[in-house]
């Protein structure tokens, strides 16, 4: 397997694929083994086989001076965000995508959030930060990061999706990766002060129905957001899960707007305007709007559909084996809780429901899984998530019966994945 220590490339082949391959060649096919556990046969260097001892049982390690800021194995290093070079113009205004298909539970790394920046990466001393409140309030506010820090905090977990969130599938099947289909999903323990404390302390004035925060960097990105929104669930984060954000997910402080499409949750956040009426802002306007078949576009669309996704079989994780087999994935809803996820082998015609487990919570990723036999046949894998409202994932042939063609925002349908008998996947649709 070739380890990866650059964390930029954009190389779509895996490395697991690569080596699953070389795998299968060298075993002449999939190699079969017993319902669970234990192999019937060799694998690797002979010389490291139980009983022999190991290379690493007979030296000593390093020692707790060697690592001050914990790192993962270095046979981890191809889990990494990747970029896709044909939307990458400049990395300065684009994105990267979190490797779904190599983690587990609910929780992203922090080193594995997506990335997406309209103007790079600002570089904030929180020495020097600053955060204004002003426009219709009794008392217009500039906070440091020390004001910060003294007024009432939660935690609090939440998934971000951005709206562009699978957009290159809209007209079809055309990215082979969960990464790169559903990669601009993160989930992470938010430490943060209510938004709602800040606007109480600065005196919202009886007229005041809107806010605009606006980012400290280079695009200086602003959206509209409804008073009550605002009042309701927003935070000013300034940790995840645990530590500092890190500079990419807006450090020092960012704003998080749970269940809300990502490009409202500004990053590196510097001032909050509150008005009357909305902005109509360019990332309301010409971006983060949705041209319907009929010529209108759909506006302020914030919430984020529920949507769900097999992580693992997926194109850059074959199944290996024959026999027993698990399928993991995630399911989410900005509307509230994930209530069922369903999962199908066959392409729709037979649903069975998914085991889902770990913490179900409102607005945070949901981790589900189906344990399987697998003989070798053609699969055709979906998930299909049902949240708290009632409401259910829809097809793609549902939403763009809808919402026609032209869209790239707001994509939840049905994701399909073909296994074939090799055990390599690819995405596909089905009508
Ligand atoms: N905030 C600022 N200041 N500048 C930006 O470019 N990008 C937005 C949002 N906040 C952006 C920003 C978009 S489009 C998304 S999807 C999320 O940040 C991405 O957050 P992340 O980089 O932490 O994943
Ligand atoms: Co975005």
């Amino acid at each position: 397997m070739s380890k990866k220590t650059d964390g930029t490339t954009s190389e779509l082949v895996m490395p697991a694929r690569r080596a699953f391959l070389k795998a299968g060649a060298a075993a002449g096919g999939v190699a079969a083994a017993g319902a669970l556990g234990g192999h019937a046969f060799a694998a690797g260097d002979p010389e490291n086989q139980a009983p022999n001892v190991a290379d690493w049982s007979k030296y000593l390690g390093e020692g707790v001076d060697a690592r001050p800021y914990g790192m993962p194995s270095e046979f981890e290093s191809h889990v990494v965000r990747r970029n896709v070079e044909w939307l990458t113009a400049s990395p300065e205004s684009s994105v990267n995508f979190t490797p779904l298909h190599e983690l587990d539970g609910i929780i992203t790394p922090n080193g594995l959030c997506f990335e997406r920046h309209h103007g790079g990466i600002a570089e904030v001393d929180p020495a020097d930060y600053q955060l204004m409140i002003n426009g219709l309030v009794d008392k217009p506010l500039i906070l440091t990061m020390q004001d910060l820090m003294r007024l009432p905090r939660e935690n609090k977990i939440y998934f971000l999706e951005c709206a562009a969130n699978s957009g290159m599938e809209w007209r079809g099947a055309q990215l082979n990766g969960c990464q790169f289909t559903h990669g601009m999903v993160h989930c992470v323990m938010y430490t943060g002060v209510p938004l709602r404390i800040i606007l109480e302390e600065a005196g919202i004035k009886t007229n005041a129905k809107w806010i605009m925060p606006e980012g400290g960097d280079a695009a200086a990105m602003n959206r509209s957001i409804p008073m009550e929104k605002a009042l309701d669930d927003c935070l000013i984060a300034f940790k995840m899960n645990g530590e500092a954000l890190r500079p990419e997910q807006g450090y020092p402080a960012r704003l998080v707007v749970p269940g809300w499409e990502g490009n409202m949750w500004v990053k590196w956040i510097r001032r909050i305007e509150v008005g009357d009426e909305p902005w109509h802002a360019r990332e309301e306007t010409s971006k983060y709007t949705d041209l319907l078949e009929n010529g209108k576009a759909r506006r302020f669309t914030w919430e984020m559909d529920c949507k769900s996704v097999v992580t693992n079989p997926s194109p850059q994780a074959p199944l290996q084996v024959k026999g027993h087999n698990i399928l993991t994935g995630l399911a989410w809803s900005g509307r509230g809780t994930v209530d069922r996820v369903d999962i199908t082998l066959d392409g729709g015609k037979n649903w069975r429901t998914a085991r889902i487990d770990g913490p179900v919570l409102p607005k945070s990723l949901t981790r589900f899984y189906y344990e399987f036999e697998w003989n070798g046949e053609d699969l055709l894998l979906q998930s299909r998530a049902i949240d708290s409202t009632g409401y259910i994932q829809p097809t793609k042939d549902q939403l763009r019966a809808v919402r026609g063609e032209n869209s790239i925002y707001h994509n939840n349908g049905i994701q399909t994945w073909h296994v074939q008998a090799s055990g390599e996947v690819e995405n596909v649709e089905v009508s």
